[in-house]
C-alpha cells in the first residue's frame, strides 16, 4: 500500500507549519520512543520483557519489567529534545525537568505502558501522551493544566499491527507502523466516533461498589429491545484502556471507569493528567464527548501530578445519557434510583 508517511503529512497538514513546527518536534520524538518499544515488545518473552519488575510504582502498583523498559525508552529519548522543559510520567513521582532545555517550550505528560496487565497473555497495550505548551520555564503548580490547554494528545497501541494515533486540534488521524521500512504511514484519516452505539465497555465486577447513575445505567443498557433503551447492547473489556478506546475510535462505543466506592478515598482508577486528559481530547476532537458523570473532563484543574477521575468517555447520546442520569439523582431522585423495580421509563411518564 502506498501511503503518505508520518514526516510528509505533517508537512502537508500542519495549516501554519512554523506554528506547529515546535509540537511536530515533539512528536517526532515520541514516535522514535514508541518505535523503539514496539520492537522490542514484537520480540516479546524472547527479549525477556515479561513478567513483574518486584518493584512497585508511586501508586502502590507493582510494576511490570515493560513498565519499567518502557519508561527509561521514553525519558531517553524525550531529554534529548532542548524545547521539553519538563516531563511527568506514571511512573515516576516528581516531574523530571530537562536540565539542558530551552527558556520556553513543551511539556509532555505521558502513560509509557497502559494496560500493563496484558503483557503476559500478549493482549493489546499502548502508550499515552499529552503534550502542553509553556512560555517560560513551569514552576510545579504551574505544571497542572487543564487537558482544555493540550495542544497534542496521542496514543500508540501495539497490538496484532502497531498504530499510532494523535490530534493537534485538527482532526484525529491514524497512522499504521511499516516494520520493513520503520515509517508510520497514514492509514485512519480523520476518525470519528459515531454518536449513537450498542456498545459499552465497563469492569463489572465492580458492580457492587459503583454509584446508583451507573448501576441505573448498565441496567437499562442490560434489559435490551425489552428496556426503555429498546435495542441489544454488547458489552467488551480488554483490561487495556488504550485498546478500549481505539475500538471506540474505530466503530463507537462508550468506555466508563466510573467512581466507585471499593476504596471510598480514591476518585477514580484512572488518572486525569496522562490517561482521561489525552483520551478526552481525541475522543471530543473525533465527535464523541469525555465527562466524569458530572463534569467535563478537559475543564478539570489538577490537584496534583498522579490524581484519579471518573472517566465516561465516548459516543455523544450514552455520555450524554448517564451525565442526565447523574443529574437526575443528585437532584434528589436518590429513592428511585436505589430501587430495584426502578426504570427510567417510569422516570419520563412521571414528567
Ligand atoms: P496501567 O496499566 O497504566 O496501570 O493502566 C491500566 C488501566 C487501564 O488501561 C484499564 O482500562 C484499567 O486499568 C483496567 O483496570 P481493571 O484491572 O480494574 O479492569
Ligand atoms: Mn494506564
Ligand atoms: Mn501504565
Amino acid at each position: 500500500m502506498d501511503s503518505l508517511v508520518l514526516t510528509s503529512f505533517l508537512k502537508n497538514n500542519s495549516g501554519n507549519y512554523d506554528a506547529q513546527r515546535g509540537t511536530n518536534d515533539i512528536l517526532l520524538v515520541l514516535v522514535d520512543a514508541i518505535k523503539e518499544v514496539a520492537i522490542l515488545m514484537r520480540a516479546g518473552e524472547l527479549a525477556g520483557i515479561l513478567g513483574n519488575a518486584d518493584t512497585e510504582n508511586v501508586q502502590g502498583e507493582v510494576q511490570k519489567k515493560l513498565d519499567v523498559v518502557a519508561n527509561k525508552i521514553f525519558i531517553k529519548h524525550l531529554l534529548r529534545e532542548k524545547k521539553i522543559l519538563a516531563l511527568i510520567s506514571e511512573e515516576n513521582e516528581d516531574p523530571i525537568f530537562n536540565s539542558k532545555s530551552d527558556d520556553s517550550g513543551y511539556v509532555v505528560y505521558f502513560d509509557p505502558l497502559d494496560g500493563s496487565s496484558n503483557i503476559d497473555v500478549n493482549g493489546a497495550v499502548g502508550s499515552i501522551f499529552s503534550i502542553v505548551k509553556f512560555s517560560k520555564k513551569p514552576t510545579l503548580k504551574e505544571l497542572l493544566k487543564p487537558g482544555k490547554e493540550q495542544v497534542l494528545a496521542g496514543y500508540s497501541v501495539y497490538g496484532p499491527s502497531t498504530m499510532l494515533i494523535f490530534s493537534s486540534g485538527d482532526g484525529v488521524h491514524g497512522f499504521t507502523l511499516d516494520y520493513e521500512s520503520l515509517n508510520f504511514c497514514l492509514s485512519h484519516e480523520r476518525m470519528l466516533v459515531p454518536p449513537e452505539t450498542g456498545e459499552y465497555a465497563i469492569n463489572t465486577s465492580n458492580g457492587r461498589f459503583w454509584e446508583p447513575p451507573i448501576v441505573q445505567y448498565v441496567a437499562e443498557c442490560n434489559r435490551g429491545v425489552g428496556g426503555d433503551r429498546k435495542k441489544n447492547f454488547n458489552m467488551r473489556w480488554t483490561g487495556s484502556m488504550v485498546a478500549d478506546i481505539h475500538r471506540i475510535l474505530v466503530r463507537g462505543g462508550i468506555f466508563m471507569y466510573p467512581k466507585d466506592n471499593k476504596v471510598p478515598l480514591k476518585e477514580g482508577r484512572l488518572r486525569l493528567l496522562y490517561e482521561a486528559n489525552p483520551m478526552s481530547y481525541l475522543v471530543e476532537h473525533a465527535g464523541g464527548m469525555s465527562s466524569t458523570g458530572r463534569m467535563r473532563i478537559l475543564d478539570i484543574v489538577p490537584r496534583n501530578f498522579h490524581q484519579r477521575i471518573p472517566l465516561i468517555i465516548g459516543s455523544k447520546i450514552e455520555v450524554e445519557r448517564i451525565v442526565w442520569h447523574h443529574k437526575n439523582y443528585d437532584a434528589g431522585d436518590g429513592l428511585k434510583y436505589n430501587s430495584p423495580l426502578f426504570d427510567s421509563a417510569s422516570f419520563f411518564s412521571e414528567d
